[in-house]
């Protein structure tokens, strides 16, 4: 569907679900090599995102959430190796030169940061720097760029769209900035659209209303919504399906409730127990768990929670494959918590918009 073909306030509710996964990523790794030392930051990561979803990736700090989108998005620094597979509108990511790279960046996928004030230009405009956004992706008139402009600003439910075309960041407020940083995103209509924490740095109120805009954007426009977060109960409100991410792997991965109600592995599970003591302002990247993340340059012994995990004996020295034990649920556990009619969602608001499926 393209934007400028129809108006906005002429687009409907789509919730394109059918046609299959828009991006497919397959064994995924990331080696960093830092001072001779070789550092595994994503261990062969697999996922796939269906047209108009939202996955949550979610984790604690340095569990390779953003290594593993940054991969997909060709911003890895040099010192970094990829491998495996990455295919987003049947072309390979992974591998891909840099210039192919800049052509797919921003058209098909785009991502959008926990910084908005940093992802912008303080000295230029909002409306002169989405226009170029929207130049860089179409030959239009001068006209057609202010008509998308405005569009966009209301696409993002800007309030006063007309007024912040001539503002400048600094006047905006830090969720009129995040929309800003999301309108320059849709200037190309991508099919995945990437937030990384994007909401970490907001106040509660406007992180709700940012993840109502991106829920309503992927039911609007079938744009799928890949949000990362270490807030495991952002991930349950809002997204359709949850993957947790351990030490650069995947621990458990189901659709949000399914995952919610029958929670199998324990890291999950003492994310889980966390939330409700969390009184800290949101952007403190604290450990919820007790004991330490593994330092991805000393790998631990099979199964990466084991020095922290309650329920862990000699079984656990042999590394659980992510295994899809229940219908649609996976977990990476030999013994897992729980089991099935044992919900683990105590004072966890799943769903509260009540539109997962
Ligand atoms: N450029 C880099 N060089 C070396 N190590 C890196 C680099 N970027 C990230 N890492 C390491 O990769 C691991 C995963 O990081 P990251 O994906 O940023 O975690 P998060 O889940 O918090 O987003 C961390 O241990 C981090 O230190
Ligand atoms: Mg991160």
């Amino acid at each position: 569907m393209s934007l400028l073909r129809t108006p906005v306030d002429q687009l409907q509710p789509t919730a394109v679900t059918d046609g299959g996964p828009v991006l497919s990523v397959d064994d995924l790794r990331v080696t960093f090599t830092r001072h001779g030392r070789r550092i595994h930051a994503v261990k062969g990561v697999s996922f796939e995102v269906q047209r108009g979803r939202m996955l949550a990736i979610i984790g604690e700090s340095g569990s390779g959430k953003s290594v593993t989108v940054r991969a997909l998005m060709g911003l890895l620094p040099p010192s970094a190796q990829v491998s495996g597979s990455a295919v987003l509108d049947g072309r390979q990511l992974v591998g891909m030169s840099d210039k192919q790279m800049r052509q797919v960046r921003g058209m098909k996928i785009s991502m959008i940061f926990q910084d908005p004030a940093r992802s912008l230009n303080p000295t230029m405009s909002v409306g002169a720097q989405i226009s170029e956004a929207v130049r860089t992706h179409q030959q239009v008139s001068r006209q057609q760029v202010a008509d998308r402009v405005l569009e966009l600003l209301r696409l993002v439910r800007m309030p006063a769209p007309e007024k912040r075309v001539h503002q400048f960041p600094h006047q905006l407020s830090g969720g009129m900035r995040q929309r800003v940083v999301i309108a320059i995103a849709l200037a190309s209509e991508p099919d995945v659209l990437i937030a990384d924490e994007a909401t970490t740095a907001l106040d509660v109120t406007t992180q709700a209303q940012i993840m109502d805009l991106l829920v309503d954007l992927r039911e609007r426009l079938g744009t799928a919504v890949v949000m990362i977060s270490h807030d495991l109960g952002l991930a349950a409100s809002y997204a359709d399906e949850v993957m947790v991410m351990y030490a650069g792997q995947v621990v458990e991965r189901a659709p949000t409730q399914t995952l919610f109600s029958n929670v199998r592995m324990p890291y999950t599970q003492a994310l889980v127990e966390a939330i409700p003591q969390i009184a800290h302002p949101s952007h403190t990247l604290l450990s919820v768990v007790g004991g330490h993340p593994p330092d991805p340059s000393h790998p631990v012994q099979g199964c990466p929670f084991r020095p922290r995990c309650a329920r862990a004996d000699d079984d656990c020295l042999a590394a659980p494959p992510l295994t899809m034990h229940e219908p649609d649920h996976a977990y990476a556990c030999w013994h897992p918590v729980g089991g099935p009619g044992t919900p683990a969602t105590a004072g966890l608001a799943v769903g509260h918009r009540g539109d997962m499926s």
